[in-house]
């Protein structure tokens, strides 16, 4: 969808921001690139738009050599949120959100329809923020206003310029998680530039590590961080990438173990004989349709009264609500962090509403092995070879 092909960008002072670039972004795919300030990633996405225009080297997008289309015509099919917001702070919300559509011959009504429809669409009531100013928002609104702005022409592609750089570490993180369920509808091919390794691990299908002008490893998150192609990566990456690994790394069905499993409904006594002929200590309690119910110490099924005559328990009445549990394809650092919170030695596992097994820290350890090996086999590593894209 977006191909750079040997760019180079040097700027009339000499400046040489953008080094013999090549690579590719497929559709629907969300790149980012990261990298440290004066790096070029501004530059670099500039260069779709033909904001700037390269030295030398083609960008390709669609297929097409974009110096061969007009600008205006380029830009109408690319959604653009600039760093630093950029909203015209004399026009209200819905007008700012509204720029594009207007700007490409939409009828006024129309556009700002569809204006409304994207505010609601990142977040924001259209009645209450559509009449307001920028200045009367708060920093992350106006960057959801940045975001339905870049949206409103339903654009195929999607440049955004450090969209979550201007608010604070936990309005960034909603920012960010709204943006990837969007994306997963909308399912846009985004180019997004950040100097915040967490923020292009978190967001990134693959990551462009830059150096300085150049591409230093295009690869998925968990290839950079499992194996950094060069020191200056590993450095970038940080000493703490096995941690990072966590949140790139989703539960598999593969890692859970089979607890010992007691039904609701199943008589107390009879668990609790079938958990001591098994040496359980405790057991995962499912409903009649293998639902996560809770779990039970075979101490409480133990101790629970067995006179004839008073009716019997049953194991229901005696589990205690599952506290640690995480949806299947979650990040392991999310389960960890449940065991870590309920200081419990494992956390159950749930597919849908259906019980599908517990994640204990020894499988957890397996789970982040394995995904470190599958990389070393080279799974996941970027299909561009750099020194073999043709001039063609
Ligand atoms: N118009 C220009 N003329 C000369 N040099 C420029 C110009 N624009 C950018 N540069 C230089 O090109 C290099 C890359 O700039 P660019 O804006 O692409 O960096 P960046 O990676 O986006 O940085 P940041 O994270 O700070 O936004 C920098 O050294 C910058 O000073
Ligand atoms: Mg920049």
């Amino acid at each position: 969808m977006i191909r750079f092909e040997r760019v180079s960008k040097v700027y009339p002072d000499g400046t040489a921001a953008v080094d013999g670039l090549s690579f590719e972004v497929a559709a629907g795919e969300l790149v980012t690139l990261v990298g440290p300030s004066g790096c070029g990633k501004t530059t670099t996405m500039m260069m779709v738009n033909r904001l700037i225009e390269p030295t030398s080297g083609r960008v390709l997008v669609d297929g097409r050599d974009i110096s061969g289309v007009d600008p205006v015509q380029l830009r109408r099919r690319i959604g653009y949120v600039i760093q630093q917001v950029g909203l015209f702070p004399h026009r209200t919300v819905l007008d700012n959100t509204a720029t594009v559509p207007a700007l490409v011959g939409w009828k006024r009504s129309k556009a700002r329809a569809r204006a409304a429809e994207l505010l609601d669409l990142v977040g924001l009531d259209p009645a209450t923020y559509g009449p307001r100013y920028p200045a009367q928002l708060s920093g992350g609104q106006r960057q959801r206003v940045g975001v339905a702005r870049a949206l409103a022409a339903d654009p195929p592609v999607l440049l955004m310029d450090e969209p979550f750089g201007a608010v604070d570490p936990v309005a960034r993180e909603r920012l960010q998680s709204e943006f990837l369920t969007l994306q997963a509808t909308v399912r846009k091919t985004v180019l997004l530039v950040t100097h915040d390794i967490e923020e292009a691990v978190r967001m990134g299908d693959r990551i462009a590590v830059y150096g300085q002008g150049r591409i230093e490893q295009y690869d998925s998150p968990a290839a950079v961080l499992g194996t950094p192609a060069t020191a200056y990566v590993a450095r970038f990456v940080g000493a703490d990438r096995g941690l990072k690994r966590l949140s790139v790394t989703a539960v598999e069905r593969a890692d859970l173990e089979e607890p010992p499993v007691a039904r609701t409904e199943e008589p107390a006594g009879d668990a609790a004989r079938r958990m001591r002929a098994e040496g359980a200590r405790w057991a995962v309690v499912l409903n009649g349709d293998g639902e996560l119910h809770g779990w039970v110490s075979a101490l409480a099924l133990d101790a629970a009264p067995s006179a004839l005559g008073a009716a019997l328990p049953r194991v229901g009445d005696l589990a205690r609500r599952m506290e640690a549990w995480v949806p299947l394809g979650s990040p392991l650092k999310q389960a960890f962090s449940e065991m870590l919170q309920h200081d419990a030695g494992w956390v159950a596992v749930l597919d849908g509403s259906r019980f599908a097994g517990v994640l204990t820290p020894a499988k957890l350890h397996e789970a982040l092995r394995r995904s470190v090996d599958a990389d070393a086999q080279g799974v996941g590593r970027a299909e561009v070879d750099f020194d073999s894209v043709s001039d063609a």
